[in-house]
This record gives structure tokens, C-alpha cells and sequence, in this order.
């Protein structure tokens, strides 16, 4: 069997060589420069991010690279607003859900109809994925993959040494944990920042209440779920999880929590599949370097998060060319390809071989089909799918305050719940 670094390299000379011959074919097009805003900066990340660019240059485009770091993005989106104000937006962005539309009805996008038609997107996304994409029935936005963020990550020798199997329930997790703690590990890797506290509590929420009550909570923002007694339990478990986790963690950021099971001092972590770009990026192999399942408790539920590109509104031809070829690349197989296998995600469209995915992207991908078959898939409240910016800041605030509080109820924390979500409609 090839492995990653063989099959890596093998696709990015394939991608390379078919840009080369569409670069020489092209007459017509003119080259432009396309400027794009991201914050994919962590070893895994930038190895993905790095395949477009390539894609592009071979293509004759300038990329200019605009890497804003920190995960989750809010430092990125927090600079997109702020070159948006002065009249000085990027020409592409990586732009999520809900606020794909905020950007939209700022009349700040322009349309990608004539690729998307020339290409048939309606034809390759699935609907769940392609709405999202569009702002007034025009496409303004491309997605790049499906992330999947209901995942624990394991590194299998360090739950061999502590006599222990992947957990597949939240009882199991603090059963496991405490064997972990006392061979001398840290039970679960995190990062103490408000965006990775989300990421871990929606799994929570997930587990304790299902698909169905998830949705009520943070999609619907019902404010009877949301203060409920199935949320308390739910507050009730995620704290607890806080002794599952080591005292440095404050601040930490996410991919540095992944390094610490791969290095072996962490046996697990509760993340997106982004984490599995970082094991990819090591040279690791999964089911066999290191694990994956479910987040406990989740089952074939699936949080979704899908990374998509939006373009905003340019004014020279050229410029304009490049933003078409970019939206044109992304949804080519090569790309979809080359990118999912660094990034950890899976292809944004659904008819691609997937025999050089691994076991983990595979799971993915049977998990989101009969999920999204069954009606049962839900967006990502700690990734922008499901709520706008204000709400899910809302949201994060007191999910984090009440994580790092020393006194604060669960009672009182649903309460708070109820509170952000109305305030913020
Ligand atoms: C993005 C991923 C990214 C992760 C960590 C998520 O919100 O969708 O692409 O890898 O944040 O930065």
C-alpha cells in the first residue's frame, strides 16, 4: 500500500501537471491575481491550503496569501470586517453558513452562476450542501469539503498501556479516563479557548440528548430545550470533563492538544476531523498510528461543518477571471481530492472515488449519508453552521464562562443560555 506521503505526492504532480496542460490550453482567460483570506495555519492545514495555491499558479493566477491565524476563525472573520469596512475586502474568503448571508445582504458578493452552471453544481452537491452556498438563488460561495466535528481521537499505545478501549459512551469516557490518569497520562487533550470549550460541549449536548434535541437547542434556539432539564445534564457532564484535562490547557491552541496524543503524553482528544490533517501531516496511519470514532455517545449522529469560499464583489476582468478559475478548481475531482486527504474532511462532492481515503474519512462518509438519508444531520453551532455570528458569540460566552467558572449551576448556566439566544434575536 503507498503511503500518505506517496499518494500526496503523486496527486499534487497530477494536479500540477493537469493545471500546466489547462494553463497552455487556455487562450482566452486572462490571468489575474486572487487574494485569499483563511486561517488555515497548523502543519495539516497549510498543507491543504497549499494544494489551491498550486492549483492556481499552475493555472498562471498570483495567490495572494492571506493567513489570519487561529482556529475556529474568529480572528479572521474579526479582520475581514475591518478590510470589508474600508472598502478593501479580499477577493475570496473563507466564509461559513449562516454568515454567508450576512455578507450576501450586505450586497458584498459577487455571483459565481456561470461557473456553477458551467460546471453543473446543482448537478454534483448535494442540496444541503449546495443552499448554503447561495445568497438570493445565485451562488456567492464554494465549499470545499464536509468536516465532521463529533470525533474523539485516541493514540491506541497509550490506551494499551492503561488496559483500556476506545470508549463509545460518555459513562465509558470517565470509566477509561480514570485508568488513563492512573497509568500517568493525560486523559483528554484541549485548549482552553471559548471556540474549543463549544467544539467539546455541542458532542456533549449531542450525546445526551440526540440529534432531534440538539437541532431544538442550538439551530432552533428553543428556548424551552434550551432550559431544559436535558441541557443541565448536558452542562452537568461537560464540566465534568474538565478533570479529564491537564492544568496547562488555558489558551492552548488545538492543534498543539492533537500534538499532545501524538506524542503520546494525551491519550485522547474530542475534535473535528481538522485533527486528522495534523496525524496525516505526522506521517501517521489511522487504525493503526492512531484512532478515531464517534465523539461517545454520538453514534452515526453528524455534526457538519463544511469550509466554503465566498467571493466578494471585484471590479477588473482580470481579477474577476481568477476568482471563476478558483470557484472552477475547488469542485474539480483533483482538488477535492489532494485537499480532503491533508485537510481530514471529506470531498464537498459526493461521487468521488474514495479508495485512497482512509478508514476514519470513509466512516465519515457513511455516517453523513444515511444521517442526511434519515433527515438526522445538524449543522455545527462551534463552527458557524447553525446560528449567526452574534448568537453563537452569545452562546460561546456562556459556555466558557460557565466551563471556567468555579461556582457557577448548571442550573444558572441555562438559564444564561435561554437569555443569549433571546437577546440576540
Ligand atoms: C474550520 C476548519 C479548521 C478548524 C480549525 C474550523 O472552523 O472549519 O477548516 O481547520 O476550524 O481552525
Amino acid at each position: 500500500m503507498p503511503s500518505f506521503k506517496t499518494t500526496r505526492f503523486d496527486k499534487t504532480t497530477l494536479a500540477l501537471a493537469t493545471g500546466l496542460v489547462a494553463a497552455i490550453g487556455m487562450t482566452s482567460a486572462q490571468a489575474g491575481e486572487v487574494e485569499v483570506l483563511h486561517w488555515w495555519t497548523s502543519g495539516g492545514e497549510a498543507r491543504a491550503a497549499n494544494v489551491l495555491k498550486e492549483l492556481m499558479e499552475a493555472e498562471g493566477h498570483d495567490w495572494q496569501d492571506f493567513a489570519v491565524a487561529g482556529g475556529g476563525g474568529e480572528t479572521a472573520m474579526t479582520v475581514l470586517k475591518s478590510r470589508a469596512m474600508s472598502g478593501n475586502p479580499p477577493s475570496a474568503a473563507q466564509i461559513k453558513g449562516p454568515e454567508i448571508q450576512e455578507w450576501g445582504e450586505l450586497g458584498l458578493l459577487g455571483d459565481l452562476d456561470t461557473v456553477a452552471e458551467a460546471e453543473d453544481w446543482n448537478g454534483l452537491l448535494p442540496e444541503t450542501v449546495a443552499e448554503i452556498m447561495r445568497h438570493d438563488g445565485q451562488y456567492v460561495a464554494v465549499p470545499v469539503n464536509v468536516h465532521r466535528v463529533n470525533w474523539l481521537w485516541a493514540n491506541p499505545e497509550v490506551l494499551d498501556a492503561a488496559g483500556v478501549a476506545m470508549p463509545t459512551t460518555l459513562d465509558e469516557l470517565f470509566e477509561v479516563a480514570e485508568a488513563i490518569r492512573e497509568a500517568g497520562y493525560v486523559p483528554l487533550a484541549h485548549g482552553g479557548q471559548a471556540w474549543q470549550d463549544a467544539t467539546v460541549f455541542e458532542s456533549v449536548l449531542l450525546a445526551s440528548g440526540g440529534s432531534e434535541f440538539y437541532r431544538r437547542a442550538l439551530v432552533d434556539l428553543d428556548p424551552e430545550a434550551l432550559g431544559s432539564p436535558t441541557m443541565i445534564e448536558a452542562l452537568t457532564t461537560f464540566k465534568r470533563l474538565r478533570e479529564l484535562m491537564d492544568d496547562d490547557m488555558p489558551g492552548r491552541d488545538w492543534n498543539i492538544a492533537t500534538s499532545m496524543v501524538i506524542g503520546g503524553d494525551a491519550a485522547m482528544q474530542l475534535m473535528g476531523d481538522w485533527a486528522k490533517g495534523e496525524f496525516t501531516a505526522a506521517g501517521l496511519t489511522a487504525g493503526e498510528d492512531y484512532l478515531c470514532a464517534a465523539a461517545p455517545g454520538t453514534g452515526d449522529a453528524f455534526t457538519f461543518n463544511i469550509d466554503s469560499l465566498a467571493m466578494f464583489r471585484v471590479t477588473e476582468e482580470a481579477e474577476r477571471e481568477a476568482q471563476q478559475a478558483l470557484a472552477r478548481l475547488v469542485l474539480e475531482p483533483t482538488f477535492q481530492e489532494a485537499f480532503n486527504l491533508a485537510k481530514g474532511s471529506i470531498p464537498a462532492r459526493p461521487d468521488l472515488d474514495m479508495s485512497d481515503f482512509d478508514s476514519c474519512a470513509r466512516q465519515s462518509l457513511a455516517d453523513f449519508q444515511h444521517t442526511a438519508e434519515a433527515g438526522g444531520l445538524v449543522p455545527s453551532m462551534a463552527h458557524g453552521m447553525a446560528v449567526r455570528a452574534d448568537v453563537q458569540g452569545a452562546i460561546f460566552d456562556v459556555v466558557t464562562n460557565y466551563f471556567n467558572s468555579r461556582d457557577m449551576a448548571a442550573e444558572e448556566a441555562a438559564r444564561r443560555m435561554v437569555t443569549a439566544a433571546q437577546a440576540a434575536i
